[in-house]
Parts: structure tokens; C-alpha cells; sequence
């Protein structure tokens, strides 16, 4: 099938604050220089936000990986599980067409969604609540047919119950998950012969129907704030900081927003203050600079690597003193500086500050980092 990023696209993507930590928490579980490795959980955690992957969504999660833009398309763009167009805003629902489904009536779950979505697939109803597809094997085929919809999964459908399920989610309702012919798991449909006792006599659901009952939503979008901290090496009272990516929006008219004096520099840019984020190529911009270190002090910018004692005076006369500042740089505030390294030109692309820049300022320690703090970089 041909993949394509959808026609229209909105102005900008960002995560919501908890997403974002709940990324810093991902990032964190891989070495400094490795951070791409992330890239599939915090697309998936994009496409959970926004219910579909945009192109700025793309852009945004491979900015704050330090990942060019394509490699980035290239995974979401590979990946059938990425939704590249608009789905149904309450619900998109995914029929299973492989072969225990096809013969155990899937044909019958795809004219249900024709009828009750939309004739084609991928195409949102008329009152953009609903959308539909046909996947490859969902790995229930003991339970077929079936489908997907939300975070679970709906068995041993017939036409009816598809139907029903339908009526209910378009109603406010929380359709069962599960067995609809009221399987436990997928133990013959005639009962149980041996092993009789389920592993929770005292429920009569698995537990994956306990949980999206107990939930009382099985079509919530996650927003972050629902989930534990899922990173306890980073220390529960002292949750993960990352910084967020320039905001980039498309196609809008500049809008001047004042940013608080606490805020970090990356978080108080916006289209208006950072025209150079569309900046021709060959052009610089100088960043924004502060005129002094904020209240906590100055980073120690020589756990960047390429920064030595010289630099960071030099940084600090242009008004960088923090993390986040860096890490905020756009393409054209980079070759600023690299311009500007008096003695030390291009070394600020060369040694790819800004990824650096974002690790440490959420609290990251960098393999370079740690041998500062070691005493072993001198
Ligand atoms: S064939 Fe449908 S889940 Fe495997």
C-alpha cells in the first residue's frame, strides 16, 4: 500500500506537558548519542494523543530525538500501526481480514462498518466520530472473528454485535470488551475440560476486560496524566524534564505571545518569535539571549562536549547560560553561533550541541557529561 502523509495538515503538534515528561522518560532509557532509538514509543505516544500521526507531530517527535526529519518519516511511513490521515475522533475501528476471521464471518464485520462508518475504508462517518480498516492477523484468531477497537480487543463477533457495539460507543456507552459469546479467554467454546478453575475465580473476566471495565473507557486518548511514572531510575519525587522543540507553525500569521520571565527559552518561542524556524538555508539568526543566568545559576555549559572553559565565557557573553537555551536552537540560530565561535568556528554543528543540550537540560547525564562530573575532562 501506498503510504503518503495526509493532505492536509495542521499548523503545529506539541505534546501535552505530562506526554512530553513521559517522553523525557523514555529518552532516558537509552545512551546519550542514542536517543533516536526512542522514536517508534514517542510516535506511538503522539498518535495516542492526537489519534493520527501529522507531519508536524513527525517533525516535532524527530526534533526532540535530534533526528533528522526523514529518518522519522521513514518509520512512521513503514509502520501500517501509524495512522497517516484523520480517524474517527471517538473511534477508529480495525476488522481483522485474515483467515480464521475471513472464514469465521469477518466479510459480515466489514459490510457492518460500510453501512455504519463509511462505504470506504479510512474515510471518517458523517459526523467524524468513526472510522474503519481491514488489518492483517490481530493475533485473536482462536476468538475470530474480530476486532480492534481503542486499546481492546472484541471477539467472537457476529454482524449483530459489531452492530450493537457500535450503537453503544456513538451513545456514550462502554461496550464489553472481550468474548462476546462470553468466553473467558480462548477456551473451547463448549467449557472448560481440564484446568476448570480460572486464575480469578472471583472475577468473571480476564483481566484485560477487568481493567478496560474498571477504566469504565476503552477509547480514551492518552494524554499522559493517566499513567504511572513508568521510570523509576529517574527517582519518583524528581520527575524527567525534556525540552520541548521550537513550535513550528505552518502557513499562520505571526503571533507576538510574551513568555513568563521563568519560562524557559524554548517553551516561550512561538512562530512570531522564531521566524528563522523556515529560514532559507545559508541564512543565520542570533538566538535569543538573556542578560543574565535566571535565579538558579548558570548551567555548566563545559558538559557539553566541545565546550571548554574559552567557550563558555564566550557563550556566556552572548547571553547563553543554560541548557535549554541550546536546546532550543533552530537550524539558523546554530549557524549563528557557529559563525560566531571566534577561534572555534563550526564547532557547534560539529559536535551537535543542541542534542546534547536537550539530554542535559532533562536532566540526562551524557557519557561526556559524566566524565566532567568525574573529573576526567580537563
Ligand atoms: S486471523 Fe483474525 S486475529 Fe488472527
Amino acid at each position: 500500500m501506498l503510504r503518503r502523509l495526509h493532505h492536509t495538515q495542521p499548523e503545529s503538534f506539541e505534546f501535552t506537558p505530562a506526554n512530553l515528561e513521559w517522553a523525557a522518560g523514555q529518552i532516558s532509557k537509552y545512551p546519550a548519542g542514542r536517543q533516536a532509538s526512542a522514536v517508534i514509543p514517542l510516535l506511538w505516544r503522539a498518535q495516542e494523543q492526537e489519534g493520527w500521526l501529522s507531519r508536524p507531530a513527525i517533525e516535532y517527535v524527530a526534533d526532540l530525538l535530534g533526528m533528522p526529519y526523514i529518518r522519522a518519516l521513514e518509520v512512521a511511513t513503514f509502520y501500517f500501526m501509524f495512522q497517516l490521515a484523520p480517524v474517527g475522533s471517538l473511534a477508529h475501528v480495525q476488522i481483522c481480514g485474515t483467515t480464521s476471521c475471513m472464514i469465521c464471518g469477518g466479510e459480515e464485520l466489514v459490510k457492518v462498518c460500510r453501512e455504519k462508518i463509511a462505504n470506504d475504508p479510512f474515510t471518517l462517518s458523517p459526523d467524524g466520530r468513526f472510522s474503519w480498516e481491514e488489518v492483517e492477523c490481530l493475533g485473536a484468531c482462536a476468538n475470530a472473528p474480530m476486532a480492534l477497537i481503542g486499546k481492546d480487543y472484541y471477539e467472537d463477533l457476529t454482524a449483530e454485535d459489531l452492530a450493537r457495539i457500535l450503537d453503544e460507543l456513538a451513545a456514550g456507552g462502554l461496550p464489553r470488551p472481550g468474548s462476546a459469546k462470553g468466553r473467558y479467554a480462548s477456551e473451547p467454546v463448549t467449557g472448560l475440560t481440564s484446568l476448570t478453575a480460572h486464575e480469578t475465580p472471583h472475577d468473571p473476566h480476564n483481566a484485560s476486560v477487568s481493567r478496560a471495565l474498571a477504566q469504565g473507557d476503552t477509547v480514551k486518548r492518552i494524554d499522559g496524566t493517566e499513567v504511572p511514572n513508568l521510570t523509576p531510575w529517574l527517582g519518583k519525587n524528581a520527575p524527567p524534564k525534556v525540552a520541548a522543540p521550537p513550535k513550528k507553525v505552518r502557513n499562520s500569521p505571526p503571533q507576538a505571545q510574551p513568555a513568563p520571565a521563568e519560562t524557559p527559552v524554548v517553551a516561550a518561542k512561538t512562530a512570531a518569535a522564531d521566524p528563522s524556524a523556515e529560514a532559507p538555508a545559508g541564512h543565520s539568526t542570533r538566538p535569543e539571549a538573556l542578560a543574565a543566568p535566571r535565579g538558579t545559576g548558570a548551567d555548566d555549559l563545559k558538559k557539553i562536549k566541545g565546550v571548554g572553559p574559552k567557550i563558555e565565557v564566550l557563550l556566556n557573553s552572548l547571553g547563553i547560560y543554560h541548557f535549554d537555551q541550546v536546546a532550543s536552537w533552530t537550524e539558523a540560530e546554530l549557524a549563528w553561533i557557529d559563525d560566531n565561535l571566534e577561534g572555534f568556528k563550526g564547532r557547534a554543528s560539529r559536535d551537535d550541541w543542541i542534542a546534547q543540550a536537550r539530554l542535559l537540560a532533562a536532566g540526562i547525564e551524557t557519557e561526556f557529561s559524566s566524565r566532567v562530573d568525574q573529573g576526567d575532562v580537563y
